[in-house]
């Protein structure tokens, strides 16, 4: 089969994380590139990243690749891809389009409208009749990028974020999405059999994760991709790919999940989260402050992403929290390994441990440290 060259892009930090699962999936020249990672495969390739990648927000597939200097170079490129393969007259797409380090070029909204106006010349010149412009939900969702003279032009597999697996019917505010909660988890290197809390969980993000990961659900299988209403979809495949996932899933899990949030509201949502991607029952969850939880088994591992003054929890309270946590892991997580999400270099000093490891990470717009403790026996 025909080798194709994808991106799965994520945020910047998880690289490893994507490089990792993609691996296991057995990708083809795996590369790990800044916000995102290359890598080789068939088709089914393709489908698998979709279906398996939980540290990933999006796959794409290289359609051309090009050296461009003004919009009329960009038009011409554009116009040599036979784009009567990739999309019907009667068929919507978007270009989204990110320039830099580009003088012609620079506004990104321009090289966009040039990209789409030579993509629809191409099927007009064929069809008589040509594709329209939808960007809010488009059959055909194209990325543009030009960096310099460099252009790379993919089409979208994946159409909404891989971070909404389908399970969270209203996307929560959370300050943690799903796909960066699995690529902290995958970088943690939990073991899925190490006991594991969150003492201050919120939404549970890390708790459902973690239970999706131990039981080995694919975070796909209740979702709608982008490729699934294109004319060189293979339907038989992609339903012979899920009905593998589905019966590699397990339902029971023998390690631990627990997690605490001192407000009852983060605890219903993690609840109901929990519920709706069908892991409620791995998971326990308990309204508590952290200062009196003692979670029901001895926790080897702890992951958790206390406030740090960007979204919730007023300054006052921040320092309170930080202190409760490490007060927390001293007490109830003796021997433990800690991974700790922090925004705030400020806090981390208040939970009075020594860091082992710092990985940087951002979550969403936020420069974040991904920090490991190990907490004395
Ligand atoms: C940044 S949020 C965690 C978000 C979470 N990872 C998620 O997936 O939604 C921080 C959480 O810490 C909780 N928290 C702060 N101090 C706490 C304490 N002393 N005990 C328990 N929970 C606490 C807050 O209620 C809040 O839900």
């Amino acid at each position: 089969m025909e080798e194709r060259h994808y991106f799965a892009a994520c945020g910047r930090g998880l690289e490893p994380a994507v490089a990792g699962e993609l691996r296991e999936l057995g990708a083809q020249h795996v590369e790990e590139r800044r916000g995102g990672v290359a890598f080789h495969g068939d088709r089914r390739m393709g489908y698998l990243a979709n279906l398996w990648l939980r540290a990933a927000i999006r796959v794409q597939e290289e359609l051309l690749r090009a050296e461009v200097r003004d919009p009329n170079d960009l038009y011409e490129a554009v116009a040599t891809v036979d784009w009567c393969r990739y999309i019907r007259p009667d068929q919507t797409l978007a270009v989204y389009a990110s320039t830099r380090d580009t003088e012609e070029l620079r506004h990104s909204g321009f090289a966009a409208l040039r990209a789409k106006d030579a993509i629809v010349d191409v099927v007009r010149q064929e069809h008589s009749r040509r594709p329209s412009v939808d960007t809010r939900d488009p059959d055909v969702p194209l990325k543009l990028i030009v960096q310099r003279d460099k252009l790379l032009l993919y089409r979208d597999l994946s159409g909404a974020s891989l971070h909404k697996r389908g399970w969270r019917p209203i996307q929560v505010k959370s300050p943690l999405n799903e796909a960066t909660a699995a690529g902290l988890l995958l970088l943690s290197g939990w073991d899925r059999e190490t006991p594991l809390c969150d003492p201050m969980c919120g939404s549970g993000t890390f708790l459902v994760e973690a239970a999706m990961l131990a039981t080995n659900r694919a975070p796909g299988l209740h979702r709608y991709f982008a490729f699934e209403r294109w004319d060189d979809h293979d339907a038989r495949l992609w339903e012979q790919l899920r009905e593998e996932a589905r019966d590699q899933a397990l339902f029971e899990l023998d390690v631990p999940l627990m997690g605490a949030d001192r407000h009852e509201g983060a605890i219903s949502l993690a609840m109901k989260g929990a519920y709706d991607a069908d892991v409620d029952q791995l998971i326990s969850l308990t309204v508590i402050d952290a200062a009196r939880w003692k979670p029901p088994t001895m926790p080897g591992f702890v992951v958790t992403n206390p406030p740090y003054g960007e979204r919730i929890g007023r300054d006052e309270d921040l320092v309170d929290s930080w202190r409760t946590l490490g007060d927390f892991l001293k007490r109830a997580c003796a021997g433990a390994t800690a991974w700790v999400l922090s925004g705030n270099p400020e806090l981390t000093r208040h939970l009075g441990l020594r860091a082992s490891v710092r990985i940087p990470v951002k979550n969403g717009p936020i420069d974040c440290r991904w920090i490991r403790y190990e907490v004395r026996d």
